[in-house]
C-alpha cells in the first residue's frame, strides 16, 4: 500500500503548486481546502466481494480505482473545471476516466466531478504507474454529500422514497444557491 500514500502525497503536491500559482496570479483561491484518504482494508474487502473480483493483489490493483482518493473543496462552482483544466496540463498525469456529475448530477442529487488519474511514482528508483481518484466539488456540493453521506450510513438510518426525493430537492436548492455565488464574484 505504499505505493498508494506516495501517489497520494504526489498528488497533494501538485495540488498544491496549482493553488500556490493561481492564488498569485489571481488574487484569489480556487481551492478551499484538500482532504485525502487510503481506502480502509474493510471497504477494499466488501468493494471486491461486491464487484465479484478474485481476491489477488492483481485484481485489485487492476479493478479498483479508489485506493487513494483525493477530494478537492472549491469556493465556487465555476472553481470546479479551473482545477480540472490544470490537473489535465500535468504532462506526468494521465486521465483515465472522468465522470462530470455535475453537469449531469446522479439521480440521487450528487453532484461532483470525478477523475481518474495515473502518475508516476517511483520507489527505490522502481516506476509504478499508480491510479488515484480525483473528487472536486463546490464547497455546497460537499455539504450536501457529506450530510447525505451521514444520513445514508447512519445506524437504522433508512433512506425512504420520501426522503429520498427530499434529498434529491435539497440538492437541487444548492445548486440554484451554487450558481447565483458565482454572480457575486463576477468581475
Ligand atoms: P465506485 O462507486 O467507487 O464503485 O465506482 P463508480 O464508478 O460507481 O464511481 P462513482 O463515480 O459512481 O462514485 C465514486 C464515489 O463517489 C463514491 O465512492 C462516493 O465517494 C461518491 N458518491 C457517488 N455517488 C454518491 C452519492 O449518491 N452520495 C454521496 N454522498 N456520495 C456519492
Ligand atoms: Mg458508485
Amino acid at each position: 500500500m505504499y505505493i498508494y500514500s506516495k501517489a497520494l502525497k504526489e498528488m497533494e503536491k501538485k495540488i498544491n503548486i496549482i493553488k500556490y500559482d493561481y492564488e498569485y496570479l489571481n488574487k484569489y483561491s480556487s481551492i478551499d481546502h484538500v482532504m485525502s484518504r487510503i481506502k480502509s482494508p474493510e471497504s477494499l474487502l466488501n468493494k471486491m466481494k461486491l464487484d465479484n473480483l478474485e481476491f489477488t493483489y492483481s485484481s485489485m490493483i487492476n479493478n479498483i480505482n479508489d485506493i487513494a482518493g483525493i477530494r478537492i473543496i472549491c469556493p465556487l462552482k465555476s472553481d470546479i473545471f479551473t482545477m480540472r483544466k490544470y490537473i489535465e496540463e500535468f504532462n506526468d498525469i494521465t486521465v483515465i476516466k472522468e465522470k462530470d456529475y455535475v453537469t449531469h448530477p446522479k439521480p440521487s442529487g450528487y453532484s461532483s466531478y470525478h477523475m481518474i488519474v495515473e502518475l508516476p511514482v517511483f520507489v527505490d528508483n522502481n516506476l509504478n504507474n499508480v491510479k488515484v481518484e480525483i473528487q472536486i466539488r463546490s464547497l455546497a456540493m460537499d455539504f450536501w454529500a457529506s450530510l447525505e453521506h451521514k444520513i445514508k450510513y447512519k445506524p437504522n438510518g433508512e433512506v425512504n422514497e420520501d426522503l429520498s426525493k427530499e434529498l434529491v430537492k435539497c440538492a437541487k436548492e444548492i445548486n440554484k444557491l451554487d450558481n447565483k455565488m458565482i454572480k457575486f464574484f463576477r468581475k
